[in-house]
């Protein structure tokens, strides 16, 4: 790809660019699937990364992904900075070629496919370090709840905004020694608690789906994660905070360097992660609260993907049907 072609004025609301990327997350997911099972999260990680990568090649887009697999030196594929896309309107490009290694290694519910799109600049840089997040869904007023309210007046605040009793409020967070306090307090304060072993992506989404039986997420995850999660927040007019946590200050300098003129340790709303036009695809490799994970025949195989932009608001469930008729499968 060169790269002294003319960016071109772009819309975000293309709204066959949202079908483009379907096609992404779908060969990604297409090609984890061969390791769903297998207790083998690298080869997994592997196969959707180059698949998604090649995929990407179809998409016209100028490209930068500036949420990745990691930076130049330590990611052969789809690392901070790299250049993908046919040509087309400068974008930028978060990416987790695979949300939940272990879980598709260990054919457990939730692990997906995740791309989101922004038009240059509007994505955070987020270094690979934890993230603070809290997420709830539309329809809600705004700030009712808060990264710096204790848990217990956001799950009061929540059921009392939603009409329903705190005990019929669900949270949903990871199961980490991190998070007990956390998981102590909702108990206590009379919630329940829903326990992800992994994939906070799909578990943020789910806090904003009416259907999913979870009011709220919360908890500490990839700060990537959650930029993809306030991506797919954006689109469905959900609410979304998060805050950078550093173990140190070099992490906290990386922050820096990677935001110029940003307070690495501010919270963060749902624009400071996700601005302006985003659109988001996601496929499911192992079914999940979200999505139906990968269903495999032999001369076929079934994909279940969600579409979104935040422009129109318009949530798509696309099933595809993919003909193969080698092990191998390749993005045609
Ligand atoms: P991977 O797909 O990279 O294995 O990430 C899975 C995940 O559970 C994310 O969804 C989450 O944000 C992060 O890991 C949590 O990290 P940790 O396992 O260190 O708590």
């Amino acid at each position: 790809m060169s790269d002294n072609r003319e960016p071109k004025q772009f819309v975000v609301s293309d709204r066959n660019l949202a079908l483009e990327l379907v096609r992404v997350t779908e060969a990604a997911a297409l090609a984890s699937s061969h390791w769903t099972g297998r207790g083998k999260k690298n080869d997994a990680d592997g196969a959707a990364v180059e698949a998604m990568r090649i995929a990407f090649d179809t998409v016209a887009i100028d490209g930068t992904v500036v949420i990745g697999e990691g930076e130049m030196d330590e990611a052969p594929m789809l690392y901070i900075g790299e250049k993908v896309g046919a040509g087309g309107p400068a974008m930028d490009i978060a990416v987790d070629p695979l949300e939940g290694t272990n879980l598709c290694a260990k054919d457990m519910p939730n692990a997906i496919t995740v791309v989101a799109l922004a038009e240059k600049g509007n994505f955070l840089h987020a270094p690979d370090v934890y993230m603070d997040k809290i997420v709830v869904g539309p329809n809600l007023p705004d700030g009712v709840v808060d990264l710096d309210a204790s848990i217990e007046n956001n799950l009061r605040n929540l059921a009392r905004a939603k009409g329903k009793a705190i005990e019929d409020i669900v949270l949903c967070t990871l199961e980490r020694d991190r998070h007990e306090e956390l998981i102590a307090k909702t108990r206590e304060a009379g919630a329940r608690v829903r326990l992800l072993s992994d994939g906070d992506v799909a578990a943020a989404i789910a806090a904003c789906m009416g259907d999913s039986q979870v009011d709220i997420y919360a908890g500490s995850g990839g700060a990537p994660e959650g930029v993809l999660a306030a991506a797919a927040v954006r689109c469905v007019n959900g609410q979304m905070q998060g805050r950078l946590l550093f173990e140190d200050e070099t992490q906290r300098a990386r922050a820096q360097k990677m935001n110029p003129g940003k307070d690495p340790d501010r919270k963060l709303g749902l624009h400071d992660m996700a601005a302006g036009s985003v659109l988001f695809s996601a496929t499911g490799v192992t079914s999940g609260t979200l999505l139906r994970g990968i269903h495999r025949h032999p001369t076929h195989a079934v994909t279940h993907s969600l579409v979104m932009r935040s422009k129109s608001g318009t949530v798509r469930f696309i099933e595809g049907h993919h003909n193969f008729n080698t092990k191998t499968w390749t993005p045609q």
